[in-house]
Parts: structure tokens; sequence; C-alpha cells
């Protein structure tokens, strides 16, 4: 008998090397990993970087990079996520503080990958896209859709930092990338109005009655931080999210849909006492604390943020959002979501144990992984 199954598993594994010499496989060979509902299947773990740590960063970039065409074109400290084995904040959006110093000109260039800008600090910036120059001051948001020429000019009088956030690593991965095109000249020039955009359809429910193209792309560049804070404090007044109290994500005008179709983008409030209930869902998020403090429970795990901090909750970690502070907390963030819905791809599920709520059973580390859990996902897995 042992003689027999001996044979056959010797004939099996002849069998599985002549597939493979072929670059062919057997399905039933492979194992999937298990887990049930109410198990957390976090594709890797959280990730957090400190203001405290970037900050000096940026200023010594300042002082020794000046961004020119060619090597170098813009001056950003870029934030890796070593869980997820690329140069990405999470394995579909990249992350940056890019920083200008006045009179800086960043050259005008395009490419494939979509990117978005948040202002952080300082005011007197242009970015110049499609030859509309857009401001960035604080709290203004703007995109810069896949294939528009942008390029930045600072007419501020101390340096100025953003938070710039691309598509890029889902671009990568699909393979559609291509070389970064320059303009012609160092800078595109301003061929419409300041804000041209928002001049036409910067009150949402309003539409220019001779605009009939309705793109998956925002015809609307540039949103204005007055107009996002007021939209905070009202529905404050109102109304709120079991899972990320004040929160709103920037839309298209024109179809009420994601601001591009690679990248969804939120502005958020977490109030004072507040302690949302857990929930995880199938997109990643990228978050910069624009004002405030508070924490975001991940997996059991408090990850405590503070102003200007940037953190990343990987695709189905639980999350619950808490500020036990006196002021509010704001919060900004890119999502993956615009991706996953229109594929049938996006999933939520509220937690449903304890009230809602995890248990806490770790505070979140300010350390990098070891070598041997990056790249890979989770530890252990
Ligand atoms: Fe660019
Ligand atoms: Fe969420």
């Amino acid at each position: 008998m042992a003689g027999e199954a001996d044979s056959k598993a010797g004939a099996m594994e002849a069998f599985y090397r002549e597939l493979e010499s072929k670059s062919m496989g057997a399905l039933w060979r492979r194992r999937y990993p298990e887990g049930g509902s109410g198990e957390s299947a976090a594709a890797y773990p959280p990730m957090a970087w400190r203001w405290r740590d970037i900050e000096p960063f940026a200023y010594r970039a300042l002082e020794m990079v000046k961004p020119g065409r060619g090597e170098g074109e813009r001056r950003a400290v870029t934030l890796h996520n070593p869980y997820t084995g690329g140069s990405g904040a999470t394995h579909t959006l990249t992350a940056a503080l890019q920083c200008v110093n006045p009179g800086d000109i960043s050259p005008s260039h395009r490419h494939v990958a979509a990117a978005i800008r948040f202002g952080i600090r300082g005011e007197g910036t242009v970015t110049i896209v499609n030859g509309e120059p857009v401001p960035i001051r604080a709290g203004d948001f703007l995109i810069t859709p896949s294939l528009s020429w942008h390029g930045h000019i600072s007419k501020g009088t101390e340096p100025m930092m953003w938070m710039d956030s691309l598509d890029a690593p889902l671009v990568g991965m699909l393979r559609v990338g291509m070389r970064q095109e320059p303009y012609p000249d160092e800078i595109e020039p301003a061929t419409k109005a300041i804000a041209d955009s928002h001049s036409r359809f910067g009150v949402g429910h309003l539409r220019p009655v001779w605009h009939k193209a309705f793109s998956p792309v925002s015809p609307l560049a540039y949103f204005p931080w007055e107009q996002s804070e007021q939209a905070l404090n009202e529905m404050a007044k109102v109304g709120s999210s079991l899972f990320d109290d004040i929160a709103f994500e920037y839309t298209n005008p024109l179809t009420g849909g994601h601001v591009m179709p690679t990248m969804g983008c939120w502005i958020q409030m977490i109030r004072p006492g507040t302690h949302t209930k857990a929930h995880r869902h199938s997109s990643s998020q990228v978050y910069h604390v624009f004002r405030g403090r508070g924490a975001t429970i991940v997996d059991g795990v408090r990850l405590q943020w503070e102003q200007g901090d940037f953190f990343a909750l990987a695709p189905y970690c639980w999350h619950e959002f808490v500020n036990e502070s006196s002021e509010e907390a704001v919060l900004f963030s890119t999502t993956d979501t615009a991706v996953l819905e229109p594929l049938n791809l996006y999933f939520e599920d509220a937690y449903e144990e304890n009230g809602g709520h995890q248990k806490v059973t770790g505070v979140y580390e300010d350390k990098l992984p070891a070598l041997e859990a990056r790249a890979g996902g989770r530890p252990g897995s």
C-alpha cells in the first residue's frame, strides 16, 4: 500500500513539475487564507507619518533643493508605506508634502497619473491647470486630472506647503503610465481668469446652461476652504455619519460623483466628545490632519494623531474615530472608492459587537516594521 501511495505522490510531483516547466499551474494546490466574519482581514497594518518628523525635512529641502526643469521638477517629501511594497501611502494612492519658496517656478508638465492638492500652510502660490490659475491657500483643495498640464508659481512672501496625493500606484499597476511630458515652455501661460472654473461651477447646484458635457472628471478644479468650512459647520447643526461624524466628499458638480474617476477626496470634522462607531470597507484612505487632534482605533490599535500628521488605512481594517479634546479636528483624505464602485468592488460592513466599538488592545507605535514584514502585507500572513 505504502509503495502504491509513494508512486502516486511521485507521479503527481512529476505532473506539477511538467506543468511549471510550461508556465502552467494547478489551481487545486492553491491555499486561501482562512477567516470568517468578525475577523479582520486588513490588507496591511495602519501607518502614520508625524508632522514633527516631516516638517524638519521640508525645511531642509527648502534650503537644499530648487525645483526646475529635468530632475527634481517638484520639491516634495514623499511618504512611503513600507507594508505596501511600493512608494505609495496606500497600495493605490501616494501622499507627499510639497514645499515652495517665494519666487519658485515648478515647470509645467503633464502625466497620466491624476493628482490633487490640499493647502496646509501659507499662500501666494497658484497652480496653472490647463491654462487656469488656481490658488492654493491653507484648506483649499484643487484637482489636476490625468494628462492636464500643470505648473506652480509662487509669489508669496514665505515658504508654502501643501499635500499632494496621486493615483500613481494604481496607474503603475495597470501599466498605463507613460513618460512625463514637459510643456514646451517653462510654464504654461494663464489663458483663463483666476479660478475660472469656480466662477462657472462653484455653486454646485447651478449649471451654466450652455455647458452640456458631463464627464467623470470634475469641470470644477478649485474648492476653496471657505466653502468647505461652511459646509462642515452647517452640517454639524443637522446631521452626521455614524462612522465618520461630519464628513463630505468633494464632488463633480455636474454628476454628483467623485471629482475624478480614480480618486475621491473628503473633508471631515470630528467634533469634541465624538466617538464614532467602527466600520470597514474595501477602499483604502490616506488622511491629513488639517486641524486639531484625536485618535483612530484601527483593528483594536489606538493611533493618536495631531495637526500636520498623515496616516493611511488599508482595505478592510476596522476603524473608528475619537476626539477627546475640546477642539474640533478636521481631516482631509483621499480614497480609491471611486475606482472600486463602478467595478462593484466596494464593500462595507458595520462593526456589530460591543455596541459598535472595538476593544482597544494596543497603542500604535511609531517605529518602522522589521524588513521581513515589509512588502508582503501583514506580518505572519
Ligand atoms: Fe505633476
Ligand atoms: Fe471608513
